[in-house]
């Protein structure tokens, strides 16, 4: 299908999950996660506030660059990496097909 591409999440477990992800309603990742049952907390609902959904980017997309209030949220959080993201602001879009993430430690 057009709209849709595929997201690679490794659970906390080191389970892999194969996700169809809509690139055209607006979605990011944390949704996505959540829609699928994955456990990601999104305390602050998408506002790059909680650092609740972070994730590991284990495959080499390009991702836009973090905001201040990224850097910022991920600045307080635990157990973040260089490839650490907030899955809140990675918005499900055409290239992100294949995405690979691991869901960060609690
Ligand atoms: S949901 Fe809170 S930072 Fe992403």
């Amino acid at each position: 299908m057009e709209n849709i591409i595929h997201v690679t999440v490794i659970d906390r477990e080191g389970k892999e999950h194969l996700l169809e992800a809509p690139t055209d309603m607006n979605m990011n990742v944390m949704e996505l996660c959540k829609s699928y049952e994955l456990p990601v907390e999104g305390t602050c609902g998408g506002m790059a506030m909680c650092a609740s959904c972070q994730v590991y980017v284990l495959s080499d997309h390009l991702l836009p660059a973090k905001s201040d209030n990224e850097d910022a949220a991920l600045d307080q959080a635990f157990f973040v990496k260089s490839n650490s993201r907030l899955a809140c602001q990675i918005h499900l879009t055409k290239e992100l097909d294949g995405l690979k993430l691991k869901l960060a430690g609690e």
